[in-house]
């Protein structure tokens, strides 16, 4: 394991290490290496995104659900992640588990094909991810001490430059996965879907898990897990420089007010030339 510098396209740089192939988060050192071998539960869900997809939203939509009440412990999505924290922090957490993680498919911990714990899979449109990727890396200074401005910042994202790789390599990975693996318990979802009727969606998470919940109950998670009040809720758990820096919009679209008409072209024709061979089936609309 190293730690790397990544410079943008102007030369700013973001911290990041690197373990084997991949680039990760400067996370600590013994978490990281152990990945491989982390013991999953097969009553574990795992909930699975590239960053900045909406993992908080659905983790703790998950989480909820499995435990059949809102009135859990305020707790970080950190705390189910697995590339965080050593092996001991999640020994002692209660069955079932709600784990959550940013690693490509093909890094994620052997015990998956043994286990067959089920996985939430989740994307989003590329081009959010990216606005509220930028976000993420200028906010936690502490770690990336980063001080790059947009218009260098947007093709780190797709290259591979950045902590978890090129969202190009994730989102492949994960279909490659998906139509190989087909033995293995995997719902995928897409954050504008669950944006767009979060109870249709919030009701297919609960049936994935075998949870048969009345209506009331869809909708009470529906409410705690809206962004307004998981920002009320949880928000001040994550802050950084007086901001609670995971709930920064929450909405679909935002990168219209981000994006120039010369990085759209750019990027959808990346995009075109990238995903050529891609059956990739769920609705994120590039222009939406
Ligand atoms: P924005 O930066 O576009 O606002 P992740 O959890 O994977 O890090 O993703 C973070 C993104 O999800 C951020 O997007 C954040 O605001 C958004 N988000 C967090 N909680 C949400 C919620 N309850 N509903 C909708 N979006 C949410």
């Amino acid at each position: 394991m190293t730690s790397v510098k990544v410079a943008d396209d102007g030369g700013d740089t973001v911290n990041v290490v690197k373990v084997d192939d991949l680039l990760l988060p400067p996370f600590p050192i013994e978490a990281l290496v152990k990945l491989p071998e982390f013991k999953l539960r097969s009553d574990d869900v795992l909930v699975c995104a590239y960053p900045k997809s909406g993992t908080h939203w659905v983790w703790e939509i998950t989480r909820q659900l499995q435990a059949g009440t809102i009135d859990l412990e305020v707790v970080e999505k950190d705390d189910g992640m697995i590339e965080l924290s050593l092996a001991s922090h999640f020994h002692d957490q209660p069955d079932p588990r709600t784990l959550n993680t940013h690693l490509p498919f093909d890094k994620l911990p052997f015990d998956i094909y043994d286990k067959k714990c089920k996985i939430i899979y989740l994307l989003r449109n590329p081009k959010d991810v990216s606005v509220s990727y930028f976000n993420h890396h200028k906010k936690l200074e502490e770690f990336y001490e980063y001080h790059g401005q947009w218009k260098n910042y947007l093709p780190m994202v797709f290259d591979g430059r950045l902590d978890y790789g090129s969202w190009f390599d994730y989102v492949l990975g994960w279909e490659k996965a998906m139509m190989s693996h087909t033995d293995l318990p995997i719902l995928a979802l897409s954050y504008e879907d669950l944006q767009e009727d979060p109870i249709k969606g919030i009701t297919q998470i609960a049936k994935f898990l075998g949870k048969n919940y009345d209506d009331d109950f869809i909708k009470t998670v529906c409410e705690k897990c809206c962004f307004k009040q998981m920002k009320k809720d949880k928000g001040k758990l994550e802050v950084f420089n007086g901001e609670p820096i995971m709930y920064r919009k929450g909405e679909v679209g935002d990168w219209k007010n981000w994006f120039t008409v010369a990085q759209n072209d750019w990027f959808d024709h990346v995009y075109k030339t990238k995903m050529h061979d891609s059956n990739l089936k769920i609705r994120f609309t590039l222009d939406s």
